[in-house]
């Protein structure tokens, strides 16, 4: 417990429950930004102070103030009140999840935010995860936000003041595209299926990083489209949203993919394979569901191959391929901005190098202002 972080306001859980407005009133010196933007969007208060079994994830006044430096267009938010419903919805949490309730295995609960702007079944998801002891957020792009004043108790539930913005999760294109998967980004475009990935509901993609698609380089110029959609939709689960706890919890399974053939998900200690590649970024959240980074490309003709848990690296799952310089299919692939997704390993635990320019680039609140 981080007694000094609790005062002022954990005094407020030694007395009965408080309105909402009382919360915010009395700590205007750091809410002041979120006061006003909740001012702008009647509805959302209502809801919110009729509520029960809420946990609210409430941006300090420094988080926006980060926010607004590093993406200024996110100062459009303020003139469309439907994308800044869509954003404060989505740092609304169901259900009463104290700082205690935060472990080194992610949870991820549901938020308010819904379709169109998410299409994921009972509310777009965060992730909620104990990082060396310190209660962590993590949102689209897995970027990260810090629990700064845990616990604040009001009479719909629980309010955490965060240090960061969240940034609503992008349609897994879009996250492609901005997380250095631009190959992904570009496999996807050539084989006609951005629109119709992007569409789906509740899915898992498997995607392999850009040194994957290098590695199996050779083989990319001489697939017709449809060949190529093919080994991408062996990448993509359907109508499942399996988050790493998910990969996790048996040792090996299989599963059907929307290309039709198999997948054999493997669990070794804290590692999980899909057939032979490795997940080296797990719990991307994006607009409808979750990305999950592989250090090969998935061969559907290859549904056997096992990877060597022992050994760092795994050889391609295609045979008789070359490796290639420059990540493959990348032609007119243009991030708009670029994220870092942090590095919190599967098991929890420590983290591992996040640089502090990932903690401020979070632009969640643009991405969904341009995108209507
Ligand atoms: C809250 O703080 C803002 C900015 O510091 C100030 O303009 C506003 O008057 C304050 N409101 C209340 C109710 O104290
Ligand atoms: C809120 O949670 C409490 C305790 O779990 C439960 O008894 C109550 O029914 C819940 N209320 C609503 C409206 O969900
Ligand atoms: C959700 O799906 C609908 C219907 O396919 C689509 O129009 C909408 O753009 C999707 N939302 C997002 C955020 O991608
Ligand atoms: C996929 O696995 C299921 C059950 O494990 C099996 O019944 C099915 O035949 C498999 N499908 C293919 C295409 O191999
Ligand atoms: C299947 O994948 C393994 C690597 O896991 C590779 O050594 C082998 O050559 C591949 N076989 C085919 C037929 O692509
Ligand atoms: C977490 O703890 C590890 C090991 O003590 C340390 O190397 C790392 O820098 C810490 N990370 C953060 C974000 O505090």
């Amino acid at each position: 417990m981080h007694l000094t972080r609790l005062l002022p306001l954990g005094l407020a859980a030694y007395v009965s429950a408080q309105s909402l407005t009382t919360i915010l009133a009395d700590n205007n010196a750091t809410l002041s930004t979120l006061t006003t933007l909740l001012a702008l969007v009647p509805d959302v208060v209502r809801t919110l102070s009729a509520a029960q079994n809420i946990t609210i994830l409430a941006p300090s006044d420094t988080a926006f103030a980060n926010l607004m430096a590093r993406n200024p267009r996110s100062a459009e938010l303020t003139t469309n009140p439907r994308a800044l419903a869509g954003v404060l919805q989505y740092h609304v949490l169901m259900g009463r999840l104290l700082s205690g309730d935060f472990s080194p295995t992610p949870k991820f609960p549901s938020t308010l935010l819904t379709t169109p702007f998410a299409n994921v079944t009972g509310g777009q998801k965060v992730g909620l995860v104990m990082v060396n002891g310190t209660a962590t957020v993590f949102s689209g792009y897995k970027q990260v936000a810090g629990v700064v004043t845990a616990d604040v108790q009001f009479d719909g539930g629980i309010v955490h003041i965060i240090d960061t913005v969240l940034t609503v999760p992008a349609n897994p294109a879009q996250t492609a595209i901005n997380t250095g998967l631009t190959s992904l980004a570009g496999a996807l475009t050539a084989a006609g299926l951005v629109d119709p990935v992007n569409s789906l509901a509740d899915i898992t993609v498997f995607a392999p990083s850009n040194d994957a698609f290098k590695a199996i380089g050779s083989a990319l110029g001489t697939l017709a489209p449809q060949d190529l959609a093919g080994i991408l939709g062996y990448h993509v689960l359907t109508q499942q949203v399996r988050f790493s706890p998910d990969l996790l919890g048996t040792d090996q399974m299989t599963v059907a993919t929307l290309q039709g053939q198999n997948i054999t998900i493997r669990r070794d200690g804290a590692q999980v394979f899909v057939n032979s590649a490795r997940v080296v970024i797990a719990d991307v959240l994006t607009s409808n569901g979750v990305v999950h980074v592989l250090d090969n490309v998935l061969n559907p003709s290859n549904s056997t191959a096992t990877p060597d848990p022992d050994s760092p690296t795994q050889a391609p799952a295609f045979a008789g391929v070359a490796a290639v310089a420059d990540p493959p299919l990348t032609s007119g692939i243009v991030p708009t901005t670029t994220f870092v997704p942090a590095t919190i390993p599967l098991n929890g635990g420590a983290f591992v190098a996040v640089p502090t320019a990932v903690l401020v680039l979070a632009g969640g609140a643009a991405v969904l202002a341009a995108s209507f």
